[in-house]
């Protein structure tokens, strides 16, 4: 199964969309300096990155809602690795929020030497899985995903954006970035917001009172996340982000995989997944059965 050269590009073994990805932004990123107060997200795609576009500003700055309501988020906590970041570097109010899809062997060197802060999010790659073969339906500047079943292949085998979820879960969680990383799940977030936010005021130092913990997770609801323009991708043209095909914000939930798989991909998807974990220090947060 190849991939279509028309619309990704190769970086370092790494496969990315030519529509918000060039060799020079890729580039930007390598000599991009980080520093020590800027916040990182990093997720493999479709495991929650916008929902850290909401709520990374409003835990940095004691809830203040001008950003989320004015500022389209990926300007607002730009993609490290996207062509959009040159443009809108200058203007990132401190301390600094950004995403990334990278995987940990492909961050710049000021990343390593800077005090930054990480917060990886996982998602169960079932859900993950579901959730990218929408997205790839909707969203114009991706290969059509073909078949639930074939789109099944092209994630195991890594012929997706990003690659495979299972080299990039390990790449950060070997990280060894001690107290510079926490991590976190979908999951949690999506099971109990305001505990999930607590930790991450925690991790950051930003202490928030449980009256703000409160209102943050009320903006960054999913349905507030449905109703807000600046998060929901609506100024973005239909030709390159379909909503009528899928919305962007689909479904939001945990286990929508149990909608999706027969019980042989089950067996198929466990399967690939569990060899590729073998030997791993980690243990995942959920059972992938
Ligand atoms: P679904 O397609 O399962 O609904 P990413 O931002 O990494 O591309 O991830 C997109 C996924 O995160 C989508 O999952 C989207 O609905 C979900 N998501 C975004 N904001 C959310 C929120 N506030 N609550 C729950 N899920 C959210």
């Amino acid at each position: 199964m190849s991939i279509s050269e028309e619309m990704y590009l190769h970086y370092h073994g790494l496969i990315v969309p030519k529509e918000t990805h060039s060799y020079e932004s890729l580039e930007f990123a390598q000599g991009f300096k980080f520093e020590d107060d800027d916040v990182l997200a990093v997720t493999y795609p479709k495991s929650g990155t916008i929902w850290m576009q909401e709520i990374l500003p409003l835990v940095l700055n004691g809830g203040d809602l001008t950003p989320i309501h004015t500022i389209p988020n990926w300007e607002r906590v730009p993609w490290l690795e996207e062509k959009q970041l040159a443009r809108v570097v200058d203007k990132l109010a401190s301390p600094r929020a950004l995403v990334s899809h990278f995987p940990y062997n492909l961050m710049p060197p000021s990343f390593c030497t800077s005090k930054a802060k990480v917060i990886y999010v996982m998602r169960n790659p079932k859900d993950i899985m579901v959730s990218s073969y929408y997205f790839h339906q909707m969203a114009g500047f991706l290969e059509d995903p073909g078949t639930f079943d074939e789109f099944m292949d092209k994630f195991l085998e890594g012929k997706v954006m990003f690659g495979k979820w299972t080299d990039h879960m390990k790449s950060w969680r070997n990280s060894e970035l001690g107290d510079r990383i926490m991590y976190i799940t979908y999951e949690e977030m999506a099971q109990d917001l305001p505990a999930a936010l607590r930790r991450i005021s925690d991790f950051l130092g930003c202490n928030l009172t449980e009256e703000l913990i409160q209102k943050v997770a009320e903006h960054c609801s999913f349905k507030s996340m449905q109703n807000n323009n600046m998060s929901n991708f609506s100024l973005i043209p239909k030709v390159y982000l379909d909503h009528d095909k899928s919305p962007f914000l689909r479904k939001g939930i945990a286990g929508d995989w149990k909608n999706h798989f027969s019980s042989e991909q089950l067996t198929r998807f466990t399967s690939v997944i569990s060899k590729e974990l073998e030997g791993e220090s980690f243990s995942l947060p959920w059972s992938l059965d």
